[in-house]
């Protein structure tokens, strides 16, 4: 597990601004964002269609360059990090969005691998260990070697979930993970990571409008308009 206790801030922002485009087409999509993460927390990020949540999931992943104000993650100031500052902390963070984003020629096993040695750069050896007990963890012991195109929609977001947490991520940033599921499969979703983020004391940031990740969360952020108009929960 990463150090730290409970009351440990993972991700601290402060006056965030974020812009897209240039010249006349120059648009604001962040306003004056602030907002701490605690250690271990599970964080709900909702809000309409174009609020906002994706930039700032991405900011906060290092999967965009801060402009203007202060993100700091895992003690690190984003603002002025260099792209090689970025890679490092980007190994540490694991990624669900709502398309699984499996390579469909790998199995689920070489799926994770995959993901596992991009992270964390372990041996072949150690990244096969760890695949396999993440792929234990959601479930999949008896599909590792199976292709994605014979998984069914759940079975293939939760081979997600495995490539994002094996390897020990220090934080999990998922972009509404269960959007394109059923309820059941969504329901699955949402209690591994639950489970296995309470578990290994991840800090988890996801984007969702699912009443069941809402009812689950320490805390539910909104967002309108580029800007956090609600928080309910403690931090
Ligand atoms: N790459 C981009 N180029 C230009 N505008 C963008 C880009 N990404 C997002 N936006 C704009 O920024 C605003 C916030 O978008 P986004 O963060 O994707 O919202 P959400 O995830 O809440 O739907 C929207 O107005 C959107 O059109
Ligand atoms: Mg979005």
């Amino acid at each position: 597990m990463e150090g730290g206790t409970r009351s440990e801030t993972i991700v601290e922002a402060h006056g965030l601004n974020h812009w897209f485009g240039t010249g006349e087409a120059r648009k604001q999509a962040l306003f004056d964002i602030t907002l701490t993460l605690a250690h271990g927390s599970f964080t709900a990020l909702m809000g309409p269609s174009g609020s906002g949540k994706t930039t700032l999931l991405t900011l906060i992943g290092c999967l965009r360059v801060v402009q203007n104000g202060s993100v700091r993650l895992l003690g690190r100031e984003l603002h002025g990090a260099t792209e090689a500052d970025l890679t490092v902390l980007r190994q540490r963070l694991g990624f669900i969005f709502q398309a699984h984003n499996l390579h469909e020629s790998l199995t689920a096993m070489q799926n994770v691998i995959m993901g596992v040695q991009v992270r964390a750069g372990m041996s072949d050896a150690l990244a096969q260990q760890a695949a396999a007990r993440a792929l234990g963890l959601v479930g999949l012991s008896d599909r590792l070697d199976y292709l994605p195109a014979n998984l069914s929609g759940g079975q293939k977001q939760r081979v997600a979930v495995a490539r994002a947490l094996a390897g020990n991520p220090a934080m999990i940033l998922a972009d509404e993970p269960t959007a394109a599921l059923d309820k059941d499969s969504a329901a699955d979703v949402v209690d591994l990571l639950k489970r296995l983020g309470a578990e290994r004391g991840t800090t988890t940031l996801l984007v969702t409008h699912d009443p069941r990740i809402l009812d689950r969360a320490d805390r539910i952020l909104t967002l309108e308009d580029g800007r956090i108009v609600s928080t309910k929960g403690e931090v």
